[in-house]
């Protein structure tokens, strides 16, 4: 049997019984749709601190204890065993696939990863110096415009197809914003390349030498698409759900998920960990920007630190600091001073008492520019990068979603605190 909670009006003594509903690991959430019917009351939960927004069967987090799982495998195995697009197909359909169907899954990414020609003209219309993230959420969106045979949401061939597609074009609408920014001409997508490798050559490559494609290096990003999959109901995920809970074209819903993703305190911090790393400079000043940071009437923080859900190490950021030894390594750029300025600040952090209380630890971000950098990857590119990898979690929570019957469309409520009812007055009057 569950357990039952009740709230109780202690004015009226009206009491409203409510069931504990469990799921298959983690803590339980209370139904509460009886409190409007019965008590006429909402519930008030700012930034959805308390709140289970759905139910889902994709990842499960334990941020006390640092567990992440996909679809109930745990992320180091995945990292250490897996690829991201045997990821992406366990994410999307719920288990692990078979050599057949993995090999018949990368043939259909591999065969849709070029994009409609028109769609390429569209970035002429971008200034040289727009956020590569601005581009990629508008040319996303505007997919709709020209992939009709799969925006009915309610056929699961369509948006099977649309699956296929977006994990399949992303890195080409990424590599394309880059080269945009270069003056460079887009690179084509290549048959012959794996996701990663493909994606390099896309990026580095020109017209007019060869460019050899470093294995290190797609091994490396493949490794870090792998700990960006999916991060249950994250806000660039609640984004995707929440538009694609309208019934809009799917690729609305992920451009929305791109633009929701871009904001420091989600995706966009990578790109604010360097940034803060520069500004900081060198070991000798991270006292003094720690005092900033823990200084309450400065708006500084420390950047890559600190999560809704981790309350202990995040597992992605431990798996990653490891991954910046091994990949620097074998690029022979040991000497790196960035990673050596943020292995200080990590240390001098987790001991201070500001930290420490408050349980902020390295995330997923802290070390991921490092690598990024070291790849070569340039810095408003960070951002994007998580976004190709994260397109994987936005298409299997939007099917997850759009497959259910039950499907709702997601409309919070508030509490008002305006003006009660007054009446119009005229002009001469104010
Ligand atoms: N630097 C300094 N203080 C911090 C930090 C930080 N990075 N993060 C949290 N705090 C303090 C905050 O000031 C507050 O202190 P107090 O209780 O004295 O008011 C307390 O810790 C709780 O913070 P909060 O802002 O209420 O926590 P939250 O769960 O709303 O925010 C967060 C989570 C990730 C937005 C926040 O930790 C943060 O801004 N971190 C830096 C940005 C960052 O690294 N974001 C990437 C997140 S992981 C990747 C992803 O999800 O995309």
């Amino acid at each position: 049997m569950s357990t039952k909670y009740e709230l109780k009006n202690l004015a009226t003594s009206k009491a409203t019984q409510m069931d504990a509903i469990s799921g298959t690991i983690g803590p339980d959430v209370i139904n509460i749709a009886a409190l409007v019917k019965e008590q006429g009351v909402f519930t008030f939960d700012p930034g959805f601190m308390a709140t289970a927004s759905t139910e889902s069967k994709i990842t499960y987090i334990d941020g006390d204890a640092g567990v992440l799982l996909y679809r109930g495998y745990p992320v180091e195995q995945l990292a250490e065993k897996s690829s991201f697009l045997e990821v992406a197909t366990l994410l999307i359909t719920g288990s692990l696939p078979t050599k057949a169907q993995l090999d018949s899954f990368q043939h259909s990414i591999t065969r849709h990863t070029m994009v409609n020609e028109q769609l390429l003209r569209f970035y002429q219309g971008f200034h040289h110096d727009a956020h590569p993230m601005a581009m990629v959420s508008a040319i996303v969106a505007s997919m709709a415009a020209f992939y009709h045979d799969t925006t009915d949401i309610y056929d699961p061939r369509h948006r099977e197809i649309f699956a296929h597609r977006i994990i399949a074009k992303l890195p080409t609408i990424a590599a394309a914003a880059y080269k945009h920014s270069l003056g460079q001409p887009s690179v084509y997508p290549r048959n012959d390349l794996r996701y990663c490798a493909n994606l390099l050559n896309m990026m580095f490559s020109v017209p007019c030498e060869p460019y050899a494609i470093d294995p290190v290096a797609a091994e490396a990003l493949d490794l870090l698409f792998i700990l960006h999959a999916d991060h249950e109901q994250n806000a660039s995920t609640s984004t995707v759900r929440l538009a694609g809970s309208t019934g809009a074209n799917p690729y609305a819903a992920i451009s929305a998920g791109v633009s929701a993703l871009w904001g420091p305190a989600h995706g966009g911090a990578n790109e604010a960990v360097l940034d803060m790393l520069d500004s900081i400079g060198t070991v000798a000043n991270i006292d003094k920007f720690l005092a900033r940071v823990k200084d309450k009437n400065d708006s500084v923080r420390l950047m890559g630190f600190g999560h809704r859900v981790y309350k202990n190490f995040d597992p992605r950021a431990k798996i990653i600091r490891g991954m910046c030894y091994r990949v620097l390594e074998k690029l022979g750029k040991t000497d790196n001073p960035l990673f050596e300025l943020s292995l200080r600040l990590e240390e001098i952090a987790l001991k201070d008492d500001y930290f420490v209380s408050r349980k902020l630890y390295p995330n997923v971000d802290f070390y991921s520019g490092i690598i990024y950098s070291a790849l070569g990857i340039p810095r408003s590119m960070f951002t994007v990068m998580f976004a190709i990898a994260r397109t994987a979690g936005w298409v299997a929570h939007w099917q997850e979603m759009v497959s259910d019957p039950q499907m709702k469309i997601g409309r919070p409520r508030q509490l008002y605190t305006g003006p009660k009812r007054r009446d119009y007055l005229v002009i001469e009057k104010r």
